[in-house]
C-alpha cells in the first residue's frame, strides 16, 4: 500500500522553505473540481477503465509466448512512452540495473528507445541475429526512430541469411489499426512479412500506456504478474471511483501540494527512490510530468534522482542551493535485507554500529535521515512509502502519478494529454532529412 505524508513540505512542517499552509488550503480547494471532473469521466476517460479490464491480457501473453519461443534476444524498439512504462515495469526483474543487467537470463530484452546511429549499428553486429527478435511500438505507427530502427532490423536480418519467409518470426508489432484511406507506415512495412500486431488502444496515449500492452507485453516476456500490476493501480484510482473527496484521495492530495508548490516558487519536482527497481521510474515520471504539464508557460521541471547514490552527488545543491524544489523521497522497508555485515570486520574499520546490521538497515536509515535533513534545511519534501516493491505496488505508484498529473493539468487549466510540441519537432525533423539539411 503507498502511503503518502506531505506534513513535511508545508511551512508548519519545514519552517520557511515550505509551502504555505494556506497556499495548500487554496490548492487542495482547487483540486476539488478537477477530481469532480476526473471522477465523472470514469467511463469515457479510457485510462480508468484499465484496472479493471481483463479481456486483453489474452492476447498479451500469447504475444509474450510466441516472442520467447526460441529468442535468445528480444529488443523492444519504441521512443517515448512507447518504451518507458516497458522499461519500468522490466526493472522489477533486474533490466537497467548497474551490475544486474549483464547477468539476466534469456531472452534478454533491450529497449532501444534512443536512436544513436552507433549504439544500433553495434547492436545488431554483436546480437545473435538468428535468435534475436524485435518487438516495434508506436501508438501512431509513423514515429521516425522507430520505423528507421525496424528498417535497419530487417536490413541486417537479410544481410544475417535470414529467409523473406523467416522475417516475420522475429518480429512482433504494436500500433493503432490502420485509419481508412491513410498509410499506416509501421504496418505497412511489417504485414508483408506477416508480422502479428497486437492493437495498440487507441484512446490511451503513449505516456499514459505502461498499464495497456504497451507496458504489459514487455513485462509478461519478463514474466512478471501483470494481473497483480493491474490491480495494485486500481487500489490507487479506488478514491477517485468512488468518489472520495480531496483529502480522501491520494493523487488529488499529491496534486494539491504540486500546484501549491508551482504556485509559490518551487519550479522544480524532484523524485528520489530509495530502490534501484524504482530507478527507472524516475524516467517514466518525467516525461509523464514534462509532457503533460509543460505548456501554456506553465509547469515545473522534473528530475530524476536515485538513493542513496545521489546523496553523493546532488545532496549539496539539494540541501544549499536555491529553494525553489518540491522534493518526494519514495522510500521502501528495506531493514533487514540484503548481505548482513560481519561484526568482527565491522569493528576492524571502526564501524562498530555497522556490527551485525544489514546493507538494507543502511539503506533504510539514509532514507529516513535524507527525509529529516531536508526537513531540518527548510526544504519541502513529501514522503511516499511502499513495504515492497512488486507488481502491486509498482501498479499502484504508476497509477497514482498518472492521476496526479491529470488532476494537476485539470488544475492547471491544461491539457494533460496532449503533445503539441513534441508533434511539431516531429514533422519538422521528417522535412530536415528529407532536404539533407543537419
Ligand atoms: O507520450 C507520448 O505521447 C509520446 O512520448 C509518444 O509516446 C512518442 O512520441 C512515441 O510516439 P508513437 O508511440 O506514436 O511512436
Amino acid at each position: 500500500m503507498l502511503q503518502q505524508s506531505l506534513d513535511l513540505a508545508l511551512v508548519s512542517g519545514v519552517g520557511e522553505g515550505g509551502i504555505p499552509d494556506a497556499a495548500f488550503d487554496k490548492a487542495v480547494a482547487d483540486l476539488a473540481p478537477a477530481l469532480a471532473r476526473l471522477a465523472g469521466e470514469a467511463k469515457t476517460l479510457p485510462l480508468l477503465g484499465l484496472p479493471a479490464e481483463t479481456a486483453d491480457l489474452e492476447p498479451v501473453r500469447v504475444a509474450a509466448a510466441r516472442l520467447r519461443d526460441g529468442a535468445s534476444d528480444i529488443l523492444v524498439l519504441g521512443t517515448g512512452g512507447s518504451s518507458l512504462g516497458g522499461q519500468t515495469l522490466a526493472q522489477l526483474t533486474g533490466y537497467g540495473t548497474a551490475g544486474l543487467s549483464a547477468f539476466l537470463p534469456e531472452p534478454r530484452v533491450h529497449f532501444i528507445d534512443n536512436l544513436d546511429p552507433l549504439t544500433f549499428a553495434a547492436l545488431l553486429k554483436t546480437l545473435p541475429l538468428k535468435t534475436t527478435k524485435f518487438v516495434s511500438i508506436s501508438k501512431s505507427g509513423g514515429t521516425g526512430e522507430t520505423l528507421l530502427q525496424t528498417i535497419a532490423a530487417i536490413t541486417a536480418l537479410r544481410g544475417a541469411g535470414i529467409s523473406e519467409d523467416k522475417i516475420g518470426w522475429h518480429f512482433q508489432g504494436l500500433s493503432e489499426p490502420a485509419k481508412p484511406g491513410k498509410l499506416h507506415a509501421l504496418r505497412a512495412l511489417l504485414e508483408p512479412f506477416g508480422v502479428p500486431f497486437l492493437e495498440h488502444h487507441t484512446g490511451v496515449g503513449g505516456r499514459y500506456s505502461v498499464l495497456t500492452n504497451c507496458g504489459l507485453l514487455p513485462a509478461a516476456v519478463l514474466g512478471l504478474d501483470i494481473v497483480a500490476l493491474r490491480q495494485g493501480a486500481a487500489k490507487a484510482l479506488a478514491p477517485v471511483l468512488a468518489g472520495k473527496g480531496v483529502k480522501e484521495t491520494p493523487a488529488a492530495l499529491g496534486a494539491a501540494l504540486n500546484l501549491a508548490a508551482m504556485r509559490n516558487g518551487k519550479n522544480i519536482a524532484v523524485l528520489m527512490p530509495y530502490a534501484d527497481k524504482l530507478a527507472l521510474l524516475t524516467r517514466w515520471w518525467m516525461q509523464l510530468w514534462a509532457e503533460s504539464l509543460g505548456k501554456d508557460g506553465q509547469g515545473t521541471q522534473p528530475v530524476g534522482a536515485l538513493g542513496p547514490v545521489d546523496q553523493h552527488s546532488q545532496q549539496q545543491l539539494y540541501l544549499a542551493g536555491p529553494k525553489d524544489r518540491l522534493f518526494t523521497v519514495l522510500t521502501v522497508a528495506n531493514k533487514g535485507k540484503g548481505p548482513a555485515i560481519d561484526a568482527a570486520l565491522a569493528k576492524q574499520i571502526g564501524e562498530g554500529d555497522f556490527a551485525d546490521k544489514t546493507i538494507g538497515d543502511l539503506v533504510a536509515a539514509q532514507g529516513l535521515a535524507m527525509v529529516d535533513t531536508f526537513a531540518k534545511n527548510g526544504r519541502a519534501v513529501r514522503k511516499l512509502h511502499v513495504d515492497v516493491v512488486d507488481e502491486a505496488s509498482h501498479g499502484e505508484i504508476l497509477m497514482h502519478f498518472m492521476l496526479e498529473t491529470i488532476l494537476t493539468g485539470y488544475a492547471m487549466g491544461v491539457d494533460p494529454f496532449d503533445q503539441p510540441a513534441v508533434e511539431e519537432a516531429k514533422i519538422l525533423a521528417k522535412r530536415y532529412l528529407a532536404e539533407g539539411r543537419g
